[in-house]
């Protein structure tokens, strides 16, 4: 029972630009660290992050809700003991409550054995999404879950597919400034054109197609977003700018991470991509806005978990 899992869970990216809701995939870095044990009841205990204020009633934390509906799934007297050091800062546009909600479940699903499916871990982390967003999406737990990128072809019934994905860099960068998922996605209209729905889905499969063939250039012409991005954009000081400047430093193409604030670059080489994060430092230095950037690439293994044998928890 005192058994301890260690959970690495890395930030990921949502939407992809062009896919919003539905593509997303995971990063090496930020990664949250956890910590979970098996308890010998039914119930959940959230240790406190004294960095952040962040509830530790199970029920109003996003990793606690996930929990939750994993202990509904299970018929035996036994429950989660989480401690959660975050590095992915909370309203970020990384996927912050994702990491919290899906490196739970993977940490709990190791601690069991395994004995559920990653399809299984998606729809109770979806539980935590629900509790920080208002609304059940998968884009950033199913590329955690799944490790690398992610389509998320429905959720009623669920259908996550594995995407391949040639090498990339990625550059982000978190200017700090607070946008919260439920008001950015409230901002947006619930009806769209026709002639923009086809530019849309043209990119959508572009995107796809260039993963899977390894095109770069067809990865770059379809990271367009005509829906999401002109609506939320006016929340992010200097973006037209910043994709512009990174764009003709050479990066594929990019946008706004998730809800946003953060905006982030797809990179064909290191060196374009350091290139770019000068790129971002720089334009918001000059705006006077604090920020922080990330130079990282995508991560196929997605939230990893290890034995810890340097226990956390007091004995039971
Ligand atoms: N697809 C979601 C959104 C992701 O854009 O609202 C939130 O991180």
């Amino acid at each position: 029972m005192n058994n301890e899992v260690k959970i690495l869970a890395p930030g990921t990216v949502a939407n992809m630009v062009c896919g919003f809701d539905i593509l997303g995939f995971a990063l090496h870095q930020p990664a949250d660290e956890m910590w979970m044990r098996l308890l010998p009841e039914k119930r959940v205990v959230i240790h406190p992050d004294p960095q952040y204020n962040l509830p530790t009633d199970p029920e109003k934390n996003v990793a606690g809700a996930a929990l939750l509906a994993m202990l509904d799934a299970i018929d035996e007297p036994l429950g989660f003991e989480v401690k959660i050091t975050k590095h992915i800062k909370p309203g970020s546009g990384i996927g912050s409550s994702a990491a919290s909600a899906a490196g739970a479940v993977v940490g709990a699903n190791a601690l069991l054995g395994g004995r559920f499916s990653k399809t299984d871990l998606v729809q109770f982390a979806m539980f935590g999404e629900k509790l920080a967003s208002g609304v059940k999406h998968a884009d950033n737990i199913a590329p955690g879950i799944f490790g690398g990128v992610t389509l998320i072809r429905s959720i009623l019934p669920l259908d996550v597919v594995a995407l391949p994905s040639p090498e990339l860099y990625v550059v982000i960068v978190h200017p700090q400034i607070e946008v919260r998922t439920a008001d950015a996605r409230a901002i947006l209209r619930q009806k769209i054109l026709l002639k923009d729905a086809i530019k849309q889905w043209g990119n959508i499969a572009g995107l796809v197609a260039g993963l899977t063939t390894k095109d770069y250039a067809l990865i770059g012409r379809s990271l367009e977003d005509y829906l999401i991005e002109p609506v939320r954009s006016i929340l992010i000081p200097g973006f037209d700018l910043l994709k512009q400047q990174c764009k003709a430093a050479g990066a594929l193409g990019g946008g706004i991470s998730g809800s946003g604030p953060s905006v982030f670059m797809l990179c064909q080489t290191e060196a374009i991509a350091h290139a770019v994060e000068k790129i971002m430092i720089n334009l918001y230095t000059g705006l006077g806005i604090a920020h922080h950037t990330y130079c990282t690439t995508i991560s196929n293994a997605g939230i990893t978990t290890q034995p810890n044998n340097n226990p956390v928890f007091a004995p039971l």
